[in-house]
């Protein structure tokens, strides 16, 4: 059964988001988001490298895709811990570790950024696209390190800009001329693109306590499939849907018209394929013998 802990007021607006519209359309639409986002989760698991007997926290785990591959991967005498806001989602993902019989995954319903972790639990922390909404990263990435061992191992995966990633842009850019025109989004705001900037990621983890950062590019082809599937999907996740949903109710077959035809231009023989891109980023705690390790923002 999923527990429950006390939410940080800090990420209000964010855990109302992710407990309406779009954390109920991310649990309906689990089976679709997780088969487009295969290949990346496919590449985030390889990369965090989950080994057997190990104690995981999957960050922002939302319908618990990550939460199987990673219960598999640590085996029955390790442990996966699940942490979301989105009661709609862990539904969602309760129902389908329990479908998979994996004792060893549980789910809590925890603000990840204030939750109290057991500490120096964790051997890895993982998130799939779980880590952008903090309204503090810094404090969210410090707390959430006080759950890791010395030593352990930090592993997610996040998105990066809109312009690099064409299945975003494609029908982002088809909106764009019929929406009014709306001041540029602020980089730095919890969202989908908060860690699309490398350096600001380094810095954050960085002034959060974390060792040995890594920030490695990855790319894919996101497999959309047929117009229709592709439309469907394109309207209901990601930025698109965002600029749709608030939109005027009236204008929005025309704005769907507008995604319609601009997807219509990359149909292909595998249906709608476009690119992806995302940054897979590592970091350690220190390993630290016998002392502590540094504080958080130290620079020595
Ligand atoms: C883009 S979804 C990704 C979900 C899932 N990891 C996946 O890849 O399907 C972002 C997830 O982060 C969760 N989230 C946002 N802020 C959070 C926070 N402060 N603590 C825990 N989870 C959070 C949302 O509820 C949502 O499930």
């Amino acid at each position: 059964m999923t527990a429950t802990s006390s939410a940080g007021p800090a990420n209000t607006d964010q855990i109302a988001y992710w407990n309406s519209v779009a954390g109920e359309r991310w649990a309906l639409l689990q089976a679709r988001i997780d088969a487009v986002f295969a290949p990346l989760t496919g590449a985030a698991l390889a990369f965090a490298a989950p080994k057997s007997e190990e104690r995981v926290v999957d960050i922002g785990c939302g319908a618990g895709a990550t939460v199987l591959g990673l219960a598999q991967a640590v085996g029955g005498s390790g442990h996966v811990l699940g942490v979301d806001v989105s009661k709609p989602m862990l539904t969602v993902a309760e129902r389908r570790v329990a479908a998979e019989t994996l004792p060893q995954a549980t789910l809590l319903l925890a603000d990840a950024s204030t939750h109290t972790f057991a500490p120096r639990t964790f051997d890895l922390v993982f998130s799939r696209f779980g880590v952008m909404f903090f309204a503090d990263p810094v404090a969210a990435f410090a707390n959430i390190r006080t759950g890791l061992v010395d030593g352990g191992r930090l592993a997610f995966a996040c998105w990066q800009p809109l312009k690099a990633n064409p299945w975003f842009e494609v029908p982002v850019a088809a909106l764009r001329p019929l929406l009014p025109p709306a001041p540029p989004a602020d980089p730095l705001e919890p969202g989908p693109f908060a860690f699309a900037d490398a350096d600001r990621v380094r810095g954050i983890l960085d002034a959060a306590g974390f060792e040995d950062i890594r920030i490695e590019p990855h790319h894919t082809r996101m497999n959309l499939g047929s117009p229709t599937a592709a439309l469907d999907f394109l309207t209901q996740v990601g930025p698109a849907s965002r600029a749709l949903g608030d939109a005027e109710p009236e204008n929005r077959p025309a704005l769907i018209d507008a995604v319609r035809s601009a997807l219509a231009s990359h149909d292909g023989p595998d249906g709608i394929v476009l690119g992806g891109a995302i940054w897979l980023v590592s970091a350690r705690t220190a390993a630290v013998a016998g002392g502590q390790p540094r504080a958080p923002g130290s620079t020595d």
